[in-house]
């Protein structure tokens, strides 16, 4: 494998790079379980978060996997910076450049951002989530829980359910599961589900169509307000009437042993109800927990500094 600088989508991984960090995974996912958790290999590396959304999961698992491999951190409030008095993103990443960090783990409502930093920088920056583009390791932690309770990849199937136009995570987790040879559906309102959609991906009209196919895993998405600009349903009512694990669709799903997956934050009532979060085939807690140990292997396997891209 050639050393890699960024992570900035799934779409530029190879096969054998993807199954090197699932497999790196592993043991680190052992190793947050220790009464001691830290190890040396980033002793003396400096990770810095650059948070331009919201976030509870990939932020602070970004950090602990840091901590745990013994970097330091550094966590950029934009709030609180001169990104507040006008100064732009390519001025405050020569000013962080000049800081001399390792790697910068970027998250910001355009897409494309986390590129346009990593040819900016000799630094590895790490995309955790650019407008409706991709979150590379909300992909790789999914498909490392996956393996986890699947096994294997080949054959799988998996239903996205909801929101997968405006979704991030639809994208990076779908092209990360066909990769590694699983079968895709996308399920969810009709202008919510993309027309350029690759052609093996299969759609669904309704949840009963969905349980005729036969899925492992119902992958669930969080309904972003934030990014519909029109409205595609009448109501979250009617979203959850249609496309909501409802309590009556849950029996169906456990007599099937069905798993359900979702990336957080869950709207309870709308995605799903109470009951599903105490569902015995939900992984939601375990995706947060592999969060941690998927984000150490990636910090782990990129290299900082290795390709200096030419300057724009
Ligand atoms: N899954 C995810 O990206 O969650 P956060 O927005 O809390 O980071």
């Amino acid at each position: 494998m050639k050393p890699r600088k960024d992570l900035l989508d799934i779409e530029s991984l190879s096969v054998e790079e993807i199954e090197h960090v699932l497999a790196q995974s592993r043991p680190f996912k052992d190793l947050i379980r220790r009464s001691v958790k830290k190890v040396p290999p980033l002793r003396g590396r400096h990770v810095l978060t650059l948070f331009y959304e919201p976030s509870t999961r990939t932020r602070s698992s970004f950090e602990i996997a840091a901590k745990r491999l013994s970097a330091d951190v550094t966590n950029f409030t934009v709030s609180t910076s001169s990104v507040v008095k006008g100064e732009t993103i390519i001025d405050t990443i020569e000013t962080l450049q000049a800081m001399q960090v390792d790697y910068i783990i970027v998250r910001h409502g355009s897409s494309g951002v986390p590129n346009l930093i990593a040819r900016h920088s000799s630094a590895s920056v790490i995309n955790a989530g650019d407008g409706n583009h991709a979150h590379p390791t909300q992909g790789l932690l999914d498909a490392f829980t996956m393996k986890e309770v699947c096994g294997d990849f080949a054959g799988r199937r998996v239903v996205i359910v909801g929101d997968v136009l405006h979704s991030r995570v639809a994208r990076s987790t779908s092209t990360i599961l066909r990769k590694l040879g699983a079968k895709v559906g996308f399920f969810g309102p009709g202008p919510l589900i993309p027309d350029d959609r690759h052609a093996d991906i299969v759609t669904f009209k309704t949840f009963d169509e969905v349980f005729d196919w036969q899925p492992e895993v119902i992958y669930l998405l969080r309904i972003q307000m934030e990014r519909q600009k029109d409205q595609y349903f009448p109501s979250l009512h009617e979203y959850h009437r249609l496309y909501g694990v409802t309590g009556e669709r849950l029996k169906t799903i456990r007599q099937r042993g069905i798993y359900i997956m979702h990336p957080g934050p869950v709207n309870r009532g709308v995605e799903l109800v109470d009951d599903v979060m105490t569902y015995e085939k939900t992984l939601i807690n375990q995706q947060v927990e592999n969060g941690i140990a998927a984000r150490m292997a990636v910090l782990h396997w990129l290299q900082p500094g290795t390709v200096m891209r030419e300057m724009d």
